[in-house]
């Protein structure tokens, strides 16, 4: 098992390893083959009170397919396919309803894939069927993802009217050789055109960067930043590229393009760079890898600096519920974790033929501690929202020693993370768990070792001594 050593002492650089790896829902359970119909799951549980609900709906299509790109989708080839898997997303919510009700929802998520090759009119049937199902009262984020090939004014008209209220979008890099490198095939005018477009339509925008890439130097970081914050979204989502989960078309490319992988120092030191920059620029982080430019007036880039409502209850407490719709969707629900099937045709097959939820796995939850590991991502942790009694004690050592290290703050009612904290919400994360995640953890590192597409824990001593 990894062993990450906390050096008060130092100022930046506060763990002497880091792990090579990036964001986890916690806790997680093996998903266990789920041979039942599915129904029981949401038939006989009482998981206790729910205090925040979000949706996310999954929409598998893209135009074109990015080759670092690990989530579930495919290429678009007909408007009859989508039509099709619309019907069963729509079937799913209703047959979800039956045993649900017609519940409260504060946040939601419509992701993929590119939501965003929706027509008008099925964006349209989609929201018609999420307000028929869902109490929308205390409904505070609306949230669709878009690719820039597929955006339109007629599109981003239909989300608004369906109440849409925060879109995010990829820019992952303006690098040309990167773009070629990875697919991407809109051009830089492209994506300076579409999202001039998206940020007169909506108040409230997100654009993706990617960072960390094999072969990649600080200064073309630092283009893609200065090329970002011009597009003057309300925040970004700055990810370090996932060489682990990205398929093998990617490390194919990089392979015949002659690159290296960057050392996980490297990356280190690119986050340094890249918080220190957009510190500069009046950015502060507000998760993991989110940041706004909170507290600008109106002339600034930025009109206002709320947090993703969505990631904070994913990453969130144990009365946090997430329903997830379609293929390849994770629910966490009244003690379990369950995951929808991830084949596209098999999922509308089960639903649509089938009348039958889509599950093929589920697994058991049991985590007082949840909140607590997940606070890095979130950068806050509400006390009043812990039972603290059911708490492990290594959780709560933990914690204490990340206080000592100046990586928390006990502000009274909350704790929050300090600007190295932020730095390393990754290793906290995993410094907060207690031994039996750490495990978890670390088989999986050792296991994914074994497949050459990373290295294990880093040691970082060669940047504390930079
Ligand atoms: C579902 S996609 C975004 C929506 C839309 N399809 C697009 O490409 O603009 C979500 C984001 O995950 C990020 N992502 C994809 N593959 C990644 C990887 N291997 N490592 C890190 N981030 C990745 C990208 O920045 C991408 O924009
Ligand atoms: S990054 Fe977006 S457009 Fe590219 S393959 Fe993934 S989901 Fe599709």
């Amino acid at each position: 098992m990894f062993d990450l050593r906390i050096m008060p002492e130092q100022s930046t650089i506060k763990f002497d390893r880091q792990l090579p790896i990036f964001n986890w829902p916690y806790p997680f359970s093996r998903l266990e083959a789920f041979a039942g119909s599915g129904q029981q799951i949401y038939a006989d549980r009482d998981g206790g009170p729910v205090r925040r609900r979000a949706i996310y709906l999954h929409i598998p299509f893209c135009e074109t397919i990015c080759n670092f790109c690990p989530f579930s989708r495919e290429r678009y080839t007909s408007a009859s396919v989508v039509e099709e898997y619309l019907d069963a997303l729509i079937k799913e919510i209703a047959l979800k309803e039956r045993f649900l009700g017609r519940c409260a929802v504060n946040a939601i998520a419509v992701g993929g894939g590119t939501p965003s090759l929706l027509t008008p009119e099925q964006t349209t049937r989609l929201g018609a069927a999420i307000s028929r199902a869902f109490d929308l009262s205390a409904l505070e984020e609306f949230t669709f993802e878009l690719e820039v090939k597929s955006v339109s004014p007629q599109k981003l008209r239909a989300m608004r009217d369906i109440g849409v209220n925060r879109v995010s979008f990829g820019v992952q890099t303006f690098s040309d050789r990167y773009r070629k490198l990875f697919s991407l095939d809109a051009d830089r005018q492209r994506v300076i055109e579409s999202a001039s477009l998206i940020t007169s339509m909506f108040d409230y925008t997100n654009a993706d960067l990617l960072y960390g890439m094999a072969g990649q130097g600080l200064d073309e970081l630092d283009d893609d930043l200065t090329a970002i914050l011009d597009l003057r979204t309300t925040t970004l989502d700055v990810y370090p590229i996932n060489n682990l989960s990205a398929p093998s078309a990617m490390h194919r490319a990089i392979k015949h393009a002659g690159l290296g992988f960057l050392p996980e120092t490297e990356r280190v030191r690119f986050r340094v760079h890249l918080e220190e920059r957009l510190r500069e620029r009046g950015y502060a982080p507000i998760s993991g890898y989110g940041f706004t430019a909170a507290g600008r007036d109106a002339a600034g880039p930025v009109r206002q600096s709320p947090k993703f409502l969505y990631h904070d209850l994913v990453y969130g407490y144990d009365d946090d519920e997430i329903i997830g719709y379609g293929s390849s969707a994770m629910s966490r629900r009244a003690g379990l974790n369950v995951c929808n099937i991830d084949n596209r045709r098999a999922y509308v097959k089960k639903v649509l033929d089938g009348g039958s939820l889509p599950h093929d796995r589920v697994g058991m939850i049991a985590s007082p501690e949840r909140g607590i590991v997940t606070f890095p991502f979130r950068g806050e942790l509400d006390k009043a929202r812990v039972s603290w009694l059911h708490v492990p004690d290594e959780t709560l050592l933990a914690l204490r020693e990340a206080i000592d290290a100046d990586l928390v703050v006990d502000e009274g009612p909350r704790y929050v993370l300090t600007k190295t904290g932020w730095l390393f919400y990754v290793n906290l994360m995993y410094h907060l768990m207690p031994t039996s995640g750490k495990q978890v953890i670390s088989a999986k590192i050792e296991q994914m070792e074994h497949s050459g597409r990373i290295t294990g824990s880093t040691d970082l001593m060669d940047l504390v001594d930079a």
